[in-house]
């Protein structure tokens, strides 16, 4: 179990938080924290239970839309759906797109529309609050910047960037009048056949922490804009490897792999929390109140909202069956801990909520402590104010410099044989395979529609690989009269339950394709733009050079030119595992007994040698060459420190990412082989040397084992690169700070 606390303690708790953003952004600092308290409460005093339930409830657009409009036209709203929802039903909140992409000014408009009616026609004049998917930039409008994908930032080991691509996303959207994102996803990405590992943070879990909470902070820096941390828990552990499908996840590796970035995102103050629309050991999460409320909302403190996902409260009754009617799924979830409903079509959740309070089988207090959260929302996010966020977006020019930076800094360079890249000026280049000429394979998924794969829904001088080559080039050949061949292998962008597939491993055609391009004879630079890393035969050992490019962005295309010509230096990382063959699907910091070899580990010189990925976690080729030297190890109250020295042996400027490992020898449940403990990423001229400082997460160091978290006695190692130093520690303990003697490290 993960923890016990009553609902009674969770309402308790919620009630002392005041305030929002406030000027400053923080939750509940702000100078209009007492006055917004003083409204919240007067307005929750007055509310009846009926506006209360509607507030607790959020639809699509679709529904205040006129069901006759174009779908491929701009959203048309039906004047008498739409005072249905919003002024008699009290929705509190609206999300999404209904048609196509709409440009700033017709957002605004949108929402000034629907915000006019909440404002003035409900009887309390409570505002909406508006939610949309920007999940790598706003690409639901037209004009607005998109970003690599998650995967890509994390490629990136560089959680500024995540802040920065997170803050213009948001300003974006204020511009727009959107105050709520459903971004960043904070599943760990374990399961390389789910269909949104795009959208993770990869499968690291200290990579995903700070890339995460970097994510969070930049939202939030923007006033006005809450982010989303979501799915809450295990979403990204479907066995099946298909969306919304059943996780088995024990306690130990639900709070050492699956919490610790929504953890980091409530210590960095998101505002709200997105519920994972599957089950956990075949608990419905919608219907966990030991996840939703003891863990979520009462350990971690979490103050804000928890939004269900897609009709996911029907679905207890319909798809998951623990609730034999929709009345008793509502009732199960709102005990749970969700605080508003994404129904998404229609209102009875609202008419649940009430027939429930007044039975007696929902307390009362239980709906105000919703309401409550979501009011605080409100208030924090100034909409009492001005029903629209308002911005000033940076200049364009800062935006795609952003989005640039961080498409190149997410290439990963896997393989580069007898350093065929860059290539050298003369060399004559085709550029060929599915993905060479379409730019929805370089955006992925939401993308100017969910599934984003649609060329026409595209800006009409969006790049691909190809326009961007003749931009910069003009020269291509055919692959048969060419020195180099750049073969760009592609996955359709899918998403979400059509994103499921059969088989990890990449079609047929391309494979066969890529083994006619190297039939020719000529060295290949394959480019892999993926969703997930699907698996490759053994023909990529032919290959002269290997990128992955992921879902790069739009500026990826003249970005993966620039690394071909040289003109860019690749510094990108794998924030996964690439698997050899689809029945090896093993994270790097697995256990021993995971990659004992068919030997059953008789003979000591191949023991081990049941892993072998065909990239690993972190690897990623630069053209010039780094050292790491003078790796040393010291430890105090603060925790362990490590220092190392990187030198950069080559002959160009480049960028490095510094990744430091733990390893715990033994340790009573079997320890990892090792885990990401801390990274840097530093820019080095030819030459030079630098002296990086390291903290490393103690949450790595520790585990949860039978008695929860515990730093437990016993040797360690700490890795970087090759070089690697032990350190010791004489007693176990929960903190750091617990040691009694800092002079027992060993170093
Ligand atoms: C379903 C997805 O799972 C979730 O990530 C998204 O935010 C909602 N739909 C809203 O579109």
């Amino acid at each position: 179990m993960v923890g016990a606390a009553s609902a009674e303690a969770t309402a308790g708790a919620s009630a002392q938080a005041t305030g929002g953003h406030g000027a400053n952004g923080k939750v509940g600092t702000s100078e209009a924290g007492a006055e917004g308290h003083a409204r919240i409460e007067s307005l929750l005093a007055r509310m009846t239970l009926r506006e209360k339930a509607g507030q607790m409830t959020q639809v699509t657009i679709h529904s205040l839309c006129d069901p006759g409009m174009d779908p491929k036209g701009p959203a048309v709203l039906d004047m008498g759906r739409l005072r249905h929802a919003v002024a008699e039903v009290g929705v509190g909140s609206v999300f999404n797109v209904a048609g196509r992409p709409l440009d700033f000014g017709e957002w605004r408009a949108l929402l000034e529309e629907i915000q006019h009616v909440a404002v003035n026609e409900s009887r309390l004049g409570i505002p909406i609050v508006f939610g949309l998917d920007a999940v790598h930039g706003s690409g639901y409008t037209k004009g607005a910047t998109l970003f690599p994908h998650n995967l890509g930032l994390a490629a990136t080991f560089r959680p500024e960037l995540a802040r920065a691509a997170s803050r213009i996303t948001a300003q974006e959207l204020a511009a727009c009048g959107v105050p709520w994102n459903f971004s960043p996803v904070l599943d760990v990405g374990r399961e390389p056949r789910w269909s949104r590992f795009v959208e993770t943070f990869g499968e690291d879990v200290h990579l995903a922490k700070r890339m995460g909470a970097a994510a969070v902070l930049g939202h939030q820096d923007v006033v006005g804009v809450a982010a989303c941390a979501k799915h809450f828990l295990g979403y990204s552990a479907p066995a099946t490897g298909r969306d919304r499908t059943t996780a088995w996840i024990p306690e130990g590796l639900l709070r050492d792999i699956y919490l610790p970035p929504f953890k980091a995102a409530v210590e960095a103050g998101v505002e709200t929390v997105m519920v994972n629309s599957g089950d956990i050991n075949g608990e419905p999460v919608h219907a966990s109140r030991a996840l939703l409320t003891d863990l979520l909302k009462v350990e971690l403190g979490f103050k804000g909202v928890v939004v269900t996902d897609w009709e996911d409260v029907i679905k207890l009754h319909l798809i998951h069956r623990v609730a034999p009617s929709v009345r008793d799924a509502v009732r199960m979830a709102v005990l749970a801990g969700i605080d508003m409903s994404m129904t998404p079509h229609e209102f009875g959740f609202a008419d649940h909520v009430v027939s429930l309070v007044e039975a007696g089988e929902v307390p009362l207090s239980r709906v105000d402590d919703a309401v409550r959260r979501i009011l605080r929302l409100k208030e924090g996010l100034g909409l009492f104010e001005a029903p629209l966020p308002s911005v000033e977006l940076p200049p364009d020019r800062e935006r795609i410099r952003v989005s640039r930076e961080a498409a190149a800094a997410s290439l990963v360079l896997l393989e580069n044989r007898d350093a065929v890249l860059p290539l050298r000026p003369e060399t004559t280049v085709a550029i060929v395979g599915p993905g060479c000429d379409s730019a929805p394979v370089l955006s992925g998924p939401w993308s100017y529609s969910w599934q984003g794969d649609n060329p026409a829904d595209y800006p009409k001088d969006a790049e691909t690989i190809v326009s961007a080559w003749d931009k910069v080039v003009g020269d291509r050949r055919a692959p048969e009269s060419a020195d180099v061949i750049v073969l760009c292998l592609a996955e359709k962008p899918t998403v979400e339950k059509p994103g499921d597939i059969d088989d990890l491993g990449l079609n047929d055609e391309q494979q066969e394709f890529a083994r006619g391009m190297l039939a020719l004879g000529k060295p290949v630079i394959a480019v892999l733009l993926f969703d997930r890393p699907r698996v490759l035969e053994d023909w990529t050992r032919d290959c002269a050079a290997v990128i992955w490019a992921g879902r790069p962005g739009p500026f990826g295309a003249g970005a993966l030119v620039d690394l071909l010509l040289g003109t860019f230096n690749p510094c990108g990382k794998l924030p996964f595992t690439y698997p050899r063959s689809t029945g090896e699907v093993i994270p790097y910091d697995h256990r021993l007994p995971d990659r004992l070899g068919k030997s059953y580990g008789a003979r000591p010189d191949y023991a081990f040698d049941g892993w072998r990925p065909r990239w690993r976690f972190g690897a990623g080729l630069s053209y010039t060459s780094f050292r790491v030297e003078a790796l040393s190890v010291s430890a105090g109250r603060e925790g362990v420190k490590a220092s190392v020295t990187l030198f950069n042996a080559g002959d160009r400027t480049g960028r490095e990412v510094v990744q430091a490992y733990v390893r715990d020898h033994f340790a009573s449940v079997a320890p990892r082989v090792e885990r990401l403990a801390a990274f840097q990423s530093v820019e080095l001229e030819p030459g030079r040397r630098i002296v990086i400082d390291l903290d490393l997460d103690d949450r790595v160091i520790g585990f949860h084992g039978r008695d929860g978290f515990v730093l437990e006695k016993g040797m360690f190692s700490v890795r970087v690169g090759d070089t690697a130093v032990d350190f010791e520690l004489f007693q176990n303990m929960k903190r750091f700070s617990e040691w009694v003697d800092p002079s027992f490290i060993v170093s």
